[in-house]
Parts: C-alpha cells; sequence; structure tokens
C-alpha cells in the first residue's frame, strides 16, 4: 500500500458486516458507517421496526443491507444471528459484536449499587448477555472470517474495563473480559488472516447513559472526570469501527483501543481541573 493510496484503505467496498445492537446508538452509528464505506451490511437487535429503519438508511449508501431481529439471549441464537447473516450476504469479512447491556431494574432504569448489596441474578443476567454471548458469538463467526481471507472482528468493550468502575462492577468485568478475549483471539487466530480488536468508549450519549446524560449536576460531575471535558458521540465510536473493519489498520490486531476523551488516563490532580462536588456524597 502506498501512501497515495491509503486514503483508499478506509474503504470498504464488497466487504460483507455484520453488526451486533445495531437499531439504536452506537451500533447503528457504526453500521451506517461500514455502509457509507461501502460493506453491505446484516444488522441484528430485538426491535425489528428501528432495525427496517437503520438497514434502509444504510442502503442509502447503495450497499446491500439485512434486518435480522434477534433476541440474543435465547438459546443458540448468537451462532444462529451468525449463521443467518453470512448466508444472507455471502460470507463474512467484518463483525462487531456491540450489542450489550448495563444490569437493570424492572423498571428498565439502570442498578448503581455497591458490589456488597448487588444481586447473583443481576450479575448473572449482565455476565449471559455481555459475556457467554460474545463467547458463542465469536466461536459462530470464526469459520466464516477464517474464509474471508481480510477478516476483522471488534468486540464492543468499554472504558470501564481498564479502570475501576464502582457501581457498575458486573458490567465493567464483562468489558474486561472482552478485552482478555480480544487479545487472545487477535494472537490465536492471526495466521487465519482474522484481526480481533476490541473498541473502549467512555461516556457517550446513548440510550444507555441517559440516566446519566439527562441529569444535569450528574453529567456536569462525570464530565468534570473527563480531560477533554465532553460526552462522546455515537459518530465518535463509529470513526474507531471504521478504522478496524478497514485495510488501514491491517498490523493492527489483540489491541484494546480506547476513546474516553482521557477518561482512564490518571493525571495525579495535575491537570487541575475543578471538580463540582460528588452527586454520590450522602
Ligand atoms: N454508551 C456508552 O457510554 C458506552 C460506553 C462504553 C461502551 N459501551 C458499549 O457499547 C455497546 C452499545 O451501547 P449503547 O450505548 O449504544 O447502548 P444502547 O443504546 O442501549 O443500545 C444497545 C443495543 O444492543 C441491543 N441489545 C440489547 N440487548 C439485546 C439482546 N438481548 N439481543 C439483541 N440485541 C440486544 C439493543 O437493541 P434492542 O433493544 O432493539 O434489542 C441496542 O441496539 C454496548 O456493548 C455498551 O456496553 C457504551
Amino acid at each position: 500500500m502506498s501512501t497515495s493510496t491509503l486514503p483508499g484503505a478506509f474503504r470498504l467496498d464488497g466487504a460483507r458486516a455484520l453488526v451486533t445492537g445495531a437499531s439504536r446508538g452506537i451500533g447503528r452509528a457504526c453500521a451506517l458507517a461500514l455502509a457509507a464505506a461501502g460493506a453491505d451490511v446484516a444488522l441484528t437487535a430485538r426491535s425489528g421496526a428501528a432495525l427496517h429503519g437503520a438497514a434502509k438508511e444504510a442502503e442509502e449508501h447503495g450497499v446491500r443491507a439485512v434486518a435480522l431481529a434477534a433476541d440474543l439471549a435465547g438459546p443458540g441464537a448468537p451462532s444462529d444471528v451468525v449463521d443467518r447473516a453470512a448466508a444472507a450476504l455471502g460470507g463474512l469479512d467484518v463483525v462487531l459484536h456491540n450489542a450489550g447491556v448495563l444490569p437493570t431494574a424492572a423498571d428498565g432504569s439502570p442498578v448503581l449499587v455497591p458490589f456488597q448489596h448487588s444481586t447473583q441474578e443481576d450479575w448473572e443476567y449482565v455476565i449471559a448477555l455481555n459475556l457467554n454471548v460474545t463467547a458463542e458469538l465469536c466461536r459462530a463467526a470464526h469459520p466464516h472470517l477464517a474464509a474471508s481471507g481480510r477478516a476483522s472482528l471488534i468486540l464492543m468493550s468499554s472504558a470501564s474495563g481498564v479502570m475501576g468502575t464502582p457501581l457498575l462492577d458486573a458490567y465493567a468485568a464483562t468489558k474486561a473480559a472482552q478485552i482478555s478475549l480480544a487479545r487472545s483471539l487477535g494472537v490465536g487466530w492471526a495466521r487465519e488472516g482474522i484481526r480481533v480488536n476490541a473498541v473502549c468508549p467512555g461516556w457517550i450519549t446513548t440510550d444507555m447513559t441517559g440516566f446519566a446524560s439527562g441529569t444535569e449536576a450528574f453529567s456536569n460531575w462525570l464530565m468534570a472526570h473527563v480531560p477533554q471535558g465532553r460526552w462522546g458521540s455515537p459518530e465518535d465510536v463509529a470513526g474507531a469501527v471504521l478504522f478496524l473493519a478497514s485495510p488501514a489498520s491491517a498490523l493492527v490486531t489483540a489491541q484494546a483501543l480506547v476513546l474516553d476523551g482521557g477518561l482512564s488516563t490518571p493525571d495525579g490532580g495535575l491537570a487541575a481541573i475543578p471538580k463540582p462536588p460528588s452527586p454520590f456524597a450522602a
């Protein structure tokens, strides 16, 4: 690849990509970015109507887009979705596994409690969806990606996977495990032409973080801990995903790419960023 052709290395013309959690938020933005770069896309999530809307928007880029509604928590669902996507697109070159959840109460709000007050049920819910689904999906994707010759598997982890995250301990544990899996598979599958990387966003404005971005005091306090001082957008994440999916990152494998505005890098207080009082103070 010469430097003059390098910008073209961010293109994905003719590539076949599966994106999970593509109905909204980060997954939707990533699916649309892959389509804009020329990839045919299979989109999956539970909400059929939202998926079809996203697929229609992807098609405006002149690519094929297939909506596959599925609950990944169902028995065998991750394998089934991978095989259906590969059948629909004629193979898979890119898999972005992005679907993930916080521990969730019956009213849909996130459960933010100190670990000692959390329940085993909450732990198992998050482990099942964020980790067990990831393992099954990666295993199912392997034969399709091995057949590609230019494959990229991307796991949507989190900055919480590289730092201590009290109140979201189970979630953070699954995100750290995804980084570990990306490193192991990236090394283990390298000779089969499969690159595997994790993406670790910080605070991104989506439905998942509405509990924090929608409350001014909480949002201001959180952003005081982000050196860049702002929320990220789903499109900020899509840029990193596009890089990792494309030949522009041909030598990048087994890595965790952190995009958190500096949140996970301690400054020892020397950046002198003023911090408002903690909303967690009694
Ligand atoms: N937002 C952030 O600040 C942030 C930061 C770091 C990492 N992340 C990670 O980024 C990923 C996407 O997060 P987001 O903020 O975009 O969240 P979101 O807005 O809540 O979207 C989650 C996506 O996952 C899908 N999903 C959830 N449960 C599912 C299930 N059982 N079966 C199939 N699909 C399911 C949802 O679709 P349906 O509801 O239609 O099924 C939706 O498309 C997650 O892995 C999250 O951990 C987010």
